[in-house]
């Protein structure tokens, strides 16, 4: 029998909490990277951590590409939180998507306008986004930087969110995102 918590918060399926915490691992590693390595000029070369920055991005691109479409085939994992709470996650959610597509987006059109290609795992190149030299993909750097900014609010605003839900509402919330998180709404259905 499923627990009471288990039928209002059912786990998210095991692609979409892998997805997930490989995202999280991937965009930790783009902070770090980002902040750690040396200021691009117009001369800089893409080695060294600029390289990392750029292999490790086109990682997150894939996964963020393969996570959307997880997430529009297979639709939204129910839960019964108060209306309010509820509109709150899903605006966090969404904005959060648009973030990790966003961020992403503008450091391969500042890439292409420097005439680096992106390639995924050394191998496959990416298209270039903007014509290299282009003014717009040079300033698309700068707000890259600014947005990745607004994506740390949210990711800040989102953990203390799963944190409140763990630690003073005491529901299922967090769990359901966990490893071991108990049967997903598919699973259930298949009993
Ligand atoms: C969520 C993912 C990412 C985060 C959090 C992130 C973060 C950062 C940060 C913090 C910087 C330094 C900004 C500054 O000092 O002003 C930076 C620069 C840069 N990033 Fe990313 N980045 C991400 C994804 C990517 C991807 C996917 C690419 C390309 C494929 C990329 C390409 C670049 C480039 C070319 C720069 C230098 C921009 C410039 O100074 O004009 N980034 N990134
Ligand atoms: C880089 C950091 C992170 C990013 C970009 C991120 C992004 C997301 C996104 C986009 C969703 C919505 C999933 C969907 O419904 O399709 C989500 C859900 C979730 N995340 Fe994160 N997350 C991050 C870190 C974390 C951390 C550190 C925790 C735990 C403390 C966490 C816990 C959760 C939980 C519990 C859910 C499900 C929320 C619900 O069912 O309403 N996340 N995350």
């Amino acid at each position: 029998m499923a627990k009471a918590y288990e039928i209002r918060h059912p786990a998210y399926d095991a692609v979409a909490r892998t997805l997930h915490w490989l995202t999280v691992l991937l965009v930790a590693m783009q902070f770090v990277i980002g902040w750690t390595m040396p200021d691009v000029h117009k001369d800089t070369q893409p080695v060294n951590l600029i390289a990392w920055h750029l292999g490790v991005g086109a990682t997150l691109v894939a996964v963020m590409a393969i996570r959307v479409i997880w997430r529009l085939t297979h639709g939204p994992t129910p839960d019964e939180l108060p209306p309010l709470l509820s509109v709150a996650s899903r605006i966090t959610h969404v904005l959060l998507y648009a973030a990790l597509g966003l961020v992403p987006l503008l450091g391969w059109i500042n890439a292409s306008s420097r005439g680096w290609t992106v390639r995924l795992a050394g191998v496959v190149s990416y298209p270039a986004l903007s014509e290299s030299g282009s003014a717009f993909g040079h300033a698309m750097g700068d707000v890259h930087g600014i947005l990745a900014w607004v994506l740390l609010a949210l990711i800040c605003l989102h953990v203390v969110a799963a944190l409140f839900h763990r630690f003073v509402l005491k529901d299922h919330v967090l769990q359901r995102m966990l490893p071991h998180a108990g049967p997903s709404r598919d699973q259930r259905r298949e009993r």
